[in-house]
């Protein structure tokens, strides 16, 4: 597998606070990762800084996009949900492929009900603003628009914080589903490690602004660090 991502040395302070402080990571085409560490550690900002939403103080990433294409598609699971309020639960879940597409509103409207189905939300829910909506439905429709246009790469950001257990089995059930049938690279930031051992082919941890370690489920099972053993301890 050839990597889609290659971060070299990454740094970013707030503040003079470091809050990276040299990360290396690669992530290949087609793999699942997931990323955890603790609360405040900078997952989210290592995220944004790879769609480009921020800029590092210094290093490099370079993201090798597939085929032909000169853009990199992707969809993005924001940690606080971020849809847009003043539109829809359709129209916010149509709105990377209505345009893509060139579907009527008919058809744009139908394709979002599908997605909606998808995470298990009723159609009734379509026509609802996103003030509307509790905080579980908001992440399930964040997570039906960041996969409706079935983008290469795909990025969520505490998809499950908050939700009861059966949907946050519903969750995983809906990345592995995706990750087998249509392959895109996947980054998924949890606390929740059952849910992480589920769904990732590879786990990196982020620590004191470095990747302290980066491996398979089954190698992170058997490590010998006493602060990792720590962080996933709950689901060996
Ligand atoms: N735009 C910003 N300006 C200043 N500080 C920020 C900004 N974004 C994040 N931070 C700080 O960077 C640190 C890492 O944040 P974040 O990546 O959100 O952590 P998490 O690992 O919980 O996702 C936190 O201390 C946070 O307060
Ligand atoms: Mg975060």
């Amino acid at each position: 597998m050839s990597n889609i991502i290659s971060i070299s040395d990454l740094h970013l302070s707030f503040g003079g606070r470091k809050i990276l402080d040299g990360i290396n990571l690669q992530v290949s085409r087609g793999e699942s990762l997931v990323i955890i560490g603790e609360s405040g550690s900078g997952k989210s900002v290592l995220t944004k800084i790879i769609i480009g939403l921020m800029s590092p103080d210094l290093g490099t990433i370079k993201i090798n996009i597939p085929g032909n294409n000169k853009v990199l598609n992707f969809g993005v699971l924001f940690q606080n949900s971020a849809l847009f309020d003043s539109i829809t639960v359709w129209e916010n879940i149509s709105f990377n492929f209505k345009k893509r597409l060139n579907v009527s509103e008919k058809e744009a409207k139908k394709l979002a009900i599908d997605k909606l189905n998808m995470v298990r939300l009723s159609r009734d829910t379509a026509d609802m603003f996103p003030l509307e909506l509790s905080g579980g439905m908001k992440k399930r429709v964040a997570l039906a628009r960041a996969i409706a246009h079935s983008p290469q790469m795909i990025i969520l950001d505490e998809p499950t914080s908050g939700l009861d257990p059966i949907v946050t089995d519903l969750i995983s059930d809906i990345i592995i589903k995706l990750s087998n049938e249509l392959n895109p690279t996947i980054i998924t930031i949890t606390h929740d490690i059952h849910s992480a051992f589920r769904i990732a082919n590879k786990i990196a941890v982020l620590y004191h602004g470095k990747i302290l370690f980066c491996g398979t489920v089954e190698e992170i099972k058997k490590t010998n660090n006493n602060y990792i053993k720590c962080l996933i301890k709950h689901a060996v």
